[in-house]
């Protein structure tokens, strides 16, 4: 070893390390590290990863490694690797003819035979959290020179081992801020979930709408950033904005908490009351013969009280029906359907009157509200805003202010084109039966046709397939941990 030189190398990595500026990557700084100071041919770093569920990721840092390893350290496989991971030891090996890669590392199956690379000195380091557990293993090899007597490492001292220790521990306090930061992103999904839960639960036709739009908003930003060519060519979404896309997708309709349940929970244009107290005035009114057929004029009403769009010669009887006149005893002479249950009634989409349909379309500055309330980080401060804007359209005609063109940022329009592509295509809508994707694609881009979305991401989003890519949850794990690394 190179004696002090190299003490003074780990040092100083010790003091790197120490800094933020290690953030998530200190394990692989670690690696890169020593795999230079103790001049190792190869370096293999086995990482616990504690928020994806799985148990370790190699990261092989040199190309001309041939071994394919698997990806898991399995307990009970009998090799050094996991020896070393298993009770949190440090071991060194040396042959001079080359040591069987087997007895070191689990090698994927079937490719044993076809490794040709031989270590004649190998050292295994543990990383181990406080508690001792192990939480990554440090694999460093050496091909040597047995002609000239260099068959691998030096055997390392007890100084040395203590120094490498005292990194070690450094790496572990780096992984342990990581965590945090982790933790923190985590805790806010988690909060957000919530939120949209509880609005889910008040209307079951939004099960899933914001999660499903927040992956599709994710995918599109990723493919925003692959992208190289035209318009796309100056975009570059780094991983932390990426994930404020994904917040901003996940919370866009958190806004909808204020309205009220009347209004979120109405399935019928009039209520049931409002029914109930027809039916016995049409009773009345057949009785007293002022109409013939009270059950056909109920069952056009009880038609027409459905959700969605009613056809014309409905619309006409309808029309019809509203002004039969009635006076009861004693009273002024009325209409049958007030001009509000006419409005009602022949509402062109949806069930909603005008005055509901503005606390609707208020929600986004309700999400504006609500979200500004939450503790975003100083790079994701303005989720708020982004989240706020999905329902506004390029022209000029979305709500709630009527932005335009470039006042309306990349992100918005991204979370625009997810909305409603998953909007029409998630089935159990009030409205509408769901429709193919075909049909989705088509309304989409007549959307973006007609100047209101952004056809630059439709075409993105549709001939990149992302549409079709089922949620995973190690896809947005990630990005979470490359947004953690790049803060
Ligand atoms: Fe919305
Ligand atoms: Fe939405």
């Amino acid at each position: 070893m190179a004696g002090q030189r190299w003490l003074e190398r780990l040092f100083d990595l010790n003091q790197l390390l120490g800094t933020e500026e290690a953030g998530g990557s200190s394990a692989r700084i670690l690696l890169l590290e020593l795999s230079d100071i103790l001049k190792a041919d190869q370096g293999i770093l086995y990482q616990f990863q504690p928020y994806s569920g799985k148990n370790y990721i190699e990261r092989n840092v040199n190309s001309k490694f041939d071994w394919e390893l698997s990806q898991q350290l399995e307990p009970g496989t009998g090799n050094a690797a996991e020896y070393v991971a298993k009770y949190g030891v440090s071991l060194q090996l040396q042959d001079e003819d080359g040591i069987d890669p087997t007895v070191i590392l689990p090698l994927k199956q079937g490719t044993e035979k076809s490794c040709y690379y031989r270590p004649r000195g190998v050292i295994l380091l543990p990383i181990m959290d406080s508690s001792r557990n192990t939480t990554g293993v440090i694999i460093l090899m050496k091909t040597g020179n047995s002609s000239r007597g260099n068959p691998g490492f030096k055997k390392l001292s007890s100084v040395e081992l203590k120094w490498l220790e005292k990194v070690m521990v450094q790496v572990v306090r780096c992984q342990t801020r990581t965590g945090w930061q982790k933790q923190l992103f985590l805790t806010l999904e988690g909060m957000v979930k919530t939120l949209i839960r509880a609005i889910e639960r008040r209307n079951q036709s939004f099960a899933g709408h914001s999660e499903k739009m927040a992956l599709y908003a994710l995918k599109i930003a990723g493919a925003v950033s692959r992208a190289s060519r035209g318009k796309w060519e100056q975009y570059n979404f780094s991983p932390i904005r990426r994930l404020g896309i994904y917040f901003a997708a996940l919370a866009h309709d958190v806004g909808k908490l204020a309205i009220p349940d009347r209004i979120l929970q109405k399935n019928r244009k009039l209520s049931k009351q409002k029914m109930q107290a027809l039916r016995y005035l049409l009773a009345y009114l057949e009785e007293t013969e002022i109409i013939d057929d009270m059950e056909e004029i109920y069952r056009v009403i009880e038609e027409t009280n459905k959700l969605g769009q009613i056809k014309n010669n409905l619309k006409r009887r309808l029309e019809e029906i509203a002004e039969i006149e009635y006076a009861l005893p004693d009273q002024e002479v009325k209409r049958l359907l007030s001009e509000d249950d006419l409005e009602q009634l022949i509402v062109a989409e949806g069930n909603l009157n005008s005055a509901e349909r503005e606390i609707v379309a208020n929600h986004p500055c309700e999400t504006y509200r609500i979200l500004k309330e939450l503790p975003w980080p100083q790079e994701l401060k303005d989720i708020p805003w982004i989240a706020a804007l999905h329902h506004e359209r390029l022209d000029g005609t979305g709500y709630p202010w009527g932005l335009k063109g470039d006042e309306i940022p990349l992100e918005a329009r991204i979370l625009a084109v997810a909305d409603i592509y998953e909007a029409l295509t998630a089935s159990d809508r009030p409205y509408r039966d769901q429709i193919s994707h075909e049909k989705a694609v088509e309304i989409v881009e007549k959307e973006a046709a007609n100047g209101k979305i952004d056809g630059d991401i439709v075409r993105l989003f549709i001939d990149s397939g992302l549409w079709k890519e089922e949620s995973n949850e190690d896809f947005l794990l990630e990005v979470m941990t490359a947004a953690i690394d790049g803060l």
